[in-house]
């Protein structure tokens, strides 16, 4: 038997998991790292905390397969999967970080994007990159550390900057960092920087001119699943790297949407539709992204994904419990929400840092509506699965908008969609089936794939396709026609009373 090892670097936590070849889980080990919020809407993570968890899990998890009774030497590869447009600067000469990463969530740049809007070629971006001009993507954050930190000015000055989302900073450290650290990104992360263009899948001068940024800092960009380089040190030394992909992408990967018309959805800490378009990208005229969903391979043809991108989704279960200290875990909003029937007519827009798809409205703020003296923390724990379920039900209009084709079944993933009655409401919401797998771990579970394929594990995606299918839990609806598109009414009225709490 052969094992693939995985990473998935998340926004909250990292772990490493081991899968056998018929995409079993056999262990794994995660860790929680800390969220640095110096200022509102500013979101940082300490790079060596991305690194050092990483390495954390990795050396339990081994540790744990080998208590088990396997043999360490039976992992043949190890797959990236990572949260996606993060951003980080590290010096080429010392290899230290010259900031912090700053975080896909974080909206320091709006005052930048406003900026950059105005410019005469501004309109062209999204034909070039599939992504619309927002403080979501990297090339804006990029621009305000080489505009804001002194460290890094100097750095870029004396040509000694170098950049890269997670994946990139994972994959440099691993393979040796200032010794013989390989400096690559896959195609998929650096779909979501804003450089790459989308259809020749390259850095694309008129983009680096646009965000005045240079080549020099940038990483090769290479396929999903390749040999990137080995471990140089660690527990994971000496195994070959050999797939690497955007978290939401991997998950695609890991639920098996190889197919045209396919679509899951990720319930992390934002809520991430992908949907398979083929072998040519697709311009959303419903602000939905283009992105690049996978490439098994350098000489292999690119599969793109139309994406739907929520930004706040079990984001809201943890500010219940670590802001608003109503639930003490954040699985305790099952039993909450689960006692009453309806939320009584409360709508929460969880729009914190503003709306990201379909809306992208920088300029919104979360809203809590429709509360009377009945209301309790019941509804409101209900109200916020809702928001979920409303904002992935927005995603799927824009999709059916698009020209795109009614879905039938929605494949769930991700730490929210643990909630039977967040998947019921779901269900209900959308009024098409809703289908969990029992094994949830898709994200990593696509980023083994990824490696596997590589290096011969399974021969092709077909392959994988065979292997043994796991049972799956799956939610009908259960709503009527007329109320469903009572209460989608109500959310949409709700949406509209977001906008505008900002300059
Ligand atoms: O685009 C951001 C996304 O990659 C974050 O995913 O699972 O870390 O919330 P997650």
């Amino acid at each position: 038997m052969q094992y693939i090892g995985a990473i998935d670097q998340g926004t909250t936590s990292t772990r490493f998991l081991i899968f056998d070849q018929q995409g079993k889980l056999v262990t794994s080990h995660q860790v929680e790292f800390e969220q640095s919020c110096q200022k509102p809407g500013w979101i940082e993570h300490d790079p060596y905390d991305l690194l050092d968890s990483a390495i954390k899990c990795a050396d339990e998890a081994m540790r744990k397969f080998e208590w088990m009774g396997n043999d360490p030497r039976d992992v043949k590869a190890i797959g990236i999967a990572n949260q996606r447009e993060t951003t980080l600067v590290w010096d080429n000469r010392t290899g230290e970080p010259l900031h912090n990463a700053i975080v896909w969530g974080d909206t320091r740049t709006n005052k930048l994007v406003k900026r950059f809007a105005k410019k005469p070629d501004a309109e062209i971006i999204q034909r070039l990159c599939g992504l619309p001009l927002h403080n979501y993507f990297s090339a804006l954050k990029i621009r305000w550390l080489m505009d804001n930190v002194e460290k890094v000015k100097t750095a870029f000055d004396k040509e000694k900057a170098m950049f890269g989302t997670v994946d990139s900073w994972l994959v440099w450290n691993l393979t040796g960092g200032v010794q013989s650290g390989v400096h690559v990104t896959d195609v998929t992360n650096a779909s979501r920087t804003m450089l790459m263009n989308i259809e020749t899948r390259q850095w694309d001068p008129q983009l680096l001119d646009f965000f005045d940024i240079p080549a020099s800092i940038l990483p090769r960009i290479v396929s999903s699943s390749e040999v990137y380089g080995k471990v140089k040190w660690g527990p994971l030394e000496g195994l070959p790297i050999s797939g690497c992909l955007g978290d939401q992408q991997a998950a695609l990967v890991g639920q098996k949407c190889f197919s045209v018309g396919e679509v899951k959805n990720t319930y992390g800490t934002g809520a991430f539709l992908l949907f398979n378009v083929g072998h040519k990208p697709v311009f959303s005229t419903h602000g939905l992204l283009s992105t690049v969903a996978y490439q098994f391979g350098p000489d292999k043809s690119p599969v793109y994904a139309l994406e739907g991108s929520v930004s706040v989704a079990g984001g809201a279960v943890r500010w219940l419990k670590d802001n608003m200290g109503i639930i003490e875990e954040s699985s305790d909003i099952n039993v909450l929400a689960s006692k009453v029937e309806d939320t009584g007519g409360v709508q929460f827009i969880p729009a914190f840092s503003g709306l990201f798809a379909p809306y992208w409205r920088d300029d919104a703020r979360g809203v809590l509506v429709g509360l009377t003296q009945y209301t309790n923390k019941y509804h409101l724990s209900r109200a916020v699965l809702e928001a979920a379920c409303f904002s992935t039900r927005a995603i799927l209009d824009a999709m059916k908008n698009d020209g795109n084709l009614p879905l039938k079944v929605l494949k769930a993933d991700g730490g929210m969609s643990n909630s039977d009655v967040c998947m019921q409401i779901q269900a209900d919401v959308l009024g098409i089936t809703v289908e969990r797998p029992a094994m949830n771990e898709t994200t990593a579970l696509g980023a083994a794939y990824a490696a596997g394929l590589a290096i011969g594990v399974w021969k092709d995606t077909d392959a994988i396709q065979k292997l043994t299918v796991d049972t799956k839990d799956t939610f009908q609806p259960k709503w009527k026609t007329d109320e469903r598109e009572k209460r989608y009414a109500m959310w949409e009225a709700a949406i509209e009373r977001s906008y505008g709490w900002t300059d």
